[in-house]
């Protein structure tokens, strides 16, 4: 018996066809995968000895000849066959050469269509699981920053525009909160990859008396699919995975414009450190923040892998067809944006220079407090709405004349409203800070709460992931 190679259609010798060859091959994605495709090809071999199709000796045979091939992949001496269609009839026609027909008793019962969902599964359970230890580091970064830097105040802004003074800290838990939700995003999509598919065959199930429990013990998988059709037509898992990769994508990036905005000479709230800055080159003096621009980028392209996914299984069939071979590609390049943007947001935090008097600086030489002016004439009975406009002439007339509302005199203000008593003199960019002492506000009792609940939350998860 010869083993059928499954050549694609194209291999002809015909000049310039094998790029159709090329087109139906997923080999290229695929790469990435040769580590599960051999643990699930040992596990399975396993499993046949197990109820008696191949022996012991033919067992080991198979699994010494796969991890021949795993250490040549590893090696870079494997030779792919670029004229196969995939990754699995690349690792078996390699058997056959090592190992003899007795390669061929490997794919009893099992399908391509089984076993590469299987293989995506396993990569994306381990991607996902990185994603989420390097997420909780950056949560532990972000309120040990938050903890350091308590007396810290700056301008907090809505439109871009100065808007109330709040303490750093206080932005800081704020990208804490928001990307807490995103780390048990991942948790939650982690659940939904965890299933194990193999020994659904083609799509119908098999006909020999497969050990799917020991498949899944030695896969480590917690759950099986509870239907052989399900198992090899979904794909909804790598769509969990890639709105969470979405969705920490583009909270980094709205974070990263933060950051761009704060690094630029005309706010100079933070410097970045050296090393995640890089120089123009024409313009000699530029420190140009082009990790955190890339990072905002790449949001932009992991959205587009989860809507072409959405689109390409749109309308699908059930079971096998051959537009799920393009499941995977936008997710593996996903995770790994993620890995890396993780990391270096991390190292951007942990370096970063907060310069905290130009924050405080921006804060003063404003009109920021005038919100607190409009409630300190509401307690005096003034109605909110008449104090409100009060405020806002006072602050027209102030722009007008470059000066601020700190720079007034108790006898400009009893000039302006004879409401107004030398208590007025007590309105500071510290006391508007402390007065915001609702629960998630920015006072630095709030603020301490935030700080402990938040430590609360990630001893708790330490202990849920022991
Ligand atoms: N290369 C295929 C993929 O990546 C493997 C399964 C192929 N199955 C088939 N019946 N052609 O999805």
């Amino acid at each position: 018996m010869t083993h059928n190679k499954k050549k694609n259609n194209f291999t002809s010798s015909v000049q310039g066809e094998e790029i159709f060859g090329k087109f139906t091959s997923s080999f290229e994605t695929d790469i990435h995968l040769y580590e599960e495709d051999i643990e699930v090809s040992i596990a399975y071999s396993k499993m046949l000895k197990k109820i008696g199709i191949i022996n012991q000796s033919e067992n080991l045979k198979i699994i010494a000849g796969l991890n021949e091939i795993k250490s040549e992949i590893l090696k870079g001496t494997f030779k792919w066959d670029f004229s196969l269609e995939d990754i699995h009839m690349n690792i078996e026609s390699s058997l056959y050469t090592k190992i003899g027909n007795v390669a061929g008793k490997l794919h009893t019962g099992r399908s391509r269509n089984d076993q590469i969902v299987t293989d995506s599964r396993l990569y994306f359970k381990k991607k996902t699981k990185t994603i989420i230890e390097e997420l909780f580091d950056l949560l532990k970064v972000l309120v040990d920053i938050a903890d350091k830097n308590k007396e810290i105040i700056m301008p907090g802004y809505t439109h871009l525009q100065k808007g109330q003074p709040v303490l750093l800290s206080h932005s800081i838990l704020a990208y804490f909160s928001i990307l807490y939700r995103d780390y048990e995003r991942f948790r939650k999509a982690l659940i939904n990859i965890d299933f194990m598919p193999l020994g659904s065959g083609a799509f119908a199930g098999v006909n020999i008396p497969i050990d799917q429990d020991f498949l899944q013990n030695e896969l480590g998988f917690s759950q099986k699919i509870s239907n052989s059709i399900d198992a090899v037509s979904s794909r909804d898992f790598i769509l969990d995975l890639l709105y969470s990769c979405s969705s920490l994508m583009i909270n980094f990036s709205r974070i990263c414009e933060e950051f761009i905005i704060w690094n630029t000479d005309e706010f100079n709230f933070i410097s970045l450190p050296e090393k995640f800055t890089t120089g123009s080159s024409i313009m000699p003096q530029k420190k140009n923040p082009d990790f955190l621009e890339l990072i905002r980028a790449k949001a932009g392209t992991n959205l587009g892998s989860l809507l072409s996914l959405f689109t390409t299984i749109k309308g699908l069939p059930f079971t096998y067809n051959r537009d799920l071979q393009e499941d995977r590609q936008g997710a593996i390049q996903a995770t790994q944006t993620v890995i890396e943007s993780i990391k270096i947001i991390k190292e951007i935090l942990s370096e970063m220079k907060f310069n905290s008097e130009k924050m405080f600086q921006s804060a003063e030489n404003s009109n920021i407090l005038a919100t607190d002016f409009a409630d300190y004439l509401t307690a005096k009975n003034i109605p909110f709405r008449e104090a409100y406009n009060l405020m806002k002439e006072i602050s027209n007339t102030l722009k007008r004349t470059n000066k601020n509302i700190t720079d007034l005199s108790l006898e400009d203000f009893q000039n302006i409203s004879p409401v107004f008593t030398n208590d007025v003199m007590k309105i500071t960019i510290k006391s508007s800070v402390e007065k915001r002492n609702s629960f998630g506000g920015t006072s630095s009792q709030s603020i301490k709460n935030q700080i402990k609940d938040s430590k609360n939350l990630l001893n708790k998860l330490s202990n849920e992931i022991k």
